[in-house]
């Protein structure tokens, strides 16, 4: 074994203040069913020393494996994540606001950010010891979990909601994964999923085992680095479906909170479409948790959710932020997309277009202030 220095110390359920051992593949809290989040020995590293080493290392997600789960180095299933980039959108013209940036997911492996979730969750299920793996996917998650499984040598089924693209069957079929096609929407292919594989496989649902968040975290680690502390963005604009990028990213930002490393969070702000949209409105009604959306709608297959396990958390981190949410409609989601590409040369996922949708709604609404260092998240690349 090779030690990674992993400070993984325990496995915390925040809605019911148990705690248990990290040293065992676990789904959901055992004693309440929400999601177990991995909480790490903080007090015995010293931030600052260890924010300056990160300059020595390689780029890419696995440079923080301190704050990651995998303790043995060798059951690191990576393909090269790459650092992503990070960059100011211009040049300055009418509607573009001076304060807009972009980092763009699209770089990583598989085309998204589902790859940063994937690559942490499949190394730590290796390394505890499953020997299969599913999930439900709208698509993107699919693909990663099928390509980081090809790369740890442990089979995978997916299981797609029936309307998906059939390019995206091939694509997960394509890293030697298996499909299965069942349900109107994620929630019952989950259902499914569940139902067959339970016995036999281990559940990478979204929020349903502790570690795609571990991955997701490292959104907010890069932001950390790449901006630095005093020039951190006010905002972050993010598509939100499942809801790991929303908890990820408040986790990482009050890590290194935690760690004396910086002294705000950005505000997270939840784009959704109006066709399926729970988490803002259980956000304007200011509920503890999301109401089942009734007929999941979208253009955009990652944001139809209409049922997002332990939305306690996901609600938590936008709020904790001081941040908020807004639905805009699919048409601007598609309009969106084109005006990225022909402005800015970017062809984005129909999921990521729904941020550059939502700017001038979150002006007029005034959730956003023109005057504040807005980062757009654009989770995936397109097929331009
Ligand atoms: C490109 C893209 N963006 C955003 C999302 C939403 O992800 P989450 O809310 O789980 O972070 C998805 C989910 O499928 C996606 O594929
Ligand atoms: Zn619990």
């Amino acid at each position: 074994m090779t030690a990674s220095g992993s400070r993984l110390r325990r496995l915390i359920c925040r809605a019911c203040c148990s705690e248990f051992d990290p040293n065992e593949l676990r789904g959901p809290c055992p004693s309440c069913g929400h999601t177990l989040l991995a909480d790490y020995d903080l007090k015995g590293l010293d931030g600052r020393v260890w924010w300056r080493g990160l300059r020595d290392r390689p780029p890419g997600l696995w440079r923080y494996r301190e704050l990651l789960p995998v303790a043995d180095s060798g059951a690191i299933a990576t393909l090269g994540e790459p650092t992503t980039p990070a960059f100011r959108l211009g040049p300055p013209s009418e509607g573009v606001r001076s304060g807009l940036w972009a980092k763009d997911d699209g770089a990583l492996p598989t085309g998204s950010f589902k790859a940063r979730g994937m690559t942490v969750a499949v190394s730590r299920a290796r390394e505890l010891g499953a020997q299969r793996l599913f999930a439900p996917s709208a698509g993107n998650a699919g693909i990663a979990l099928a390509a980081y499984g090809a790369r740890a040598a442990i089979p995978v089924v997916v299981y797609l909601p029936e309307r998906v693209d059939p390019r995206t069957a091939e694509r997960v079929r394509g890293y030697g994964a298996e499909v299965v096609r069942t349900g109107a929407t994620i929630r019952e292919a989950g259902a499914e999923a569940r139902r067959r594989e339970a016995a036999r496989g281990f559940d990478l649902s979204t929020l349903r085992e502790p570690y795609r968040v571990e991955g997701k975290k490292t959104m907010a680690f890069e932001i950390a680095e790449q901006f630095g502390p005093e020039a951190l963005p006010d905002a972050i604009v993010y598509p939100a479906g499942g809801g790991t990028g929303l908890v990820g990213l408040h986790k990482g930002f009050e890590e290194l909170r935690a760690l004396g490393l910086l002294e705000r969070s950005p505000r997270l702000i939840a784009v959704q479409s109006e066709g399926c949209a729970p988490i803002v409105e259980a956000l304007r009604e200011g509920t503890p948790r999301v109401r089942d959306w009734s007929e999941a709608r979208t253009v955009a297959p990652g944001l139809a959710v209409p049922s997002p396990f332990s939305s306690e958390r996901i609600l938590e981190a936008v709020r904790a932020s001081r941040g908020g949410g807004i639905a805009v409609p699919d048409s601007a989601i598609v309009a969106a997309g084109h005006d990225l590409a022909r402005r800015f040369g970017l062809a984005v996922a129909i999921e990521a277009a729904a941020t550059w949708a939502a700017v001038p709604a979150l002006h007029s609404s005034g959730v956003l202030r023109e005057d504040e260092r807005t980062l757009l998240y654009l989770t995936g690349r397109g097929d331009g």
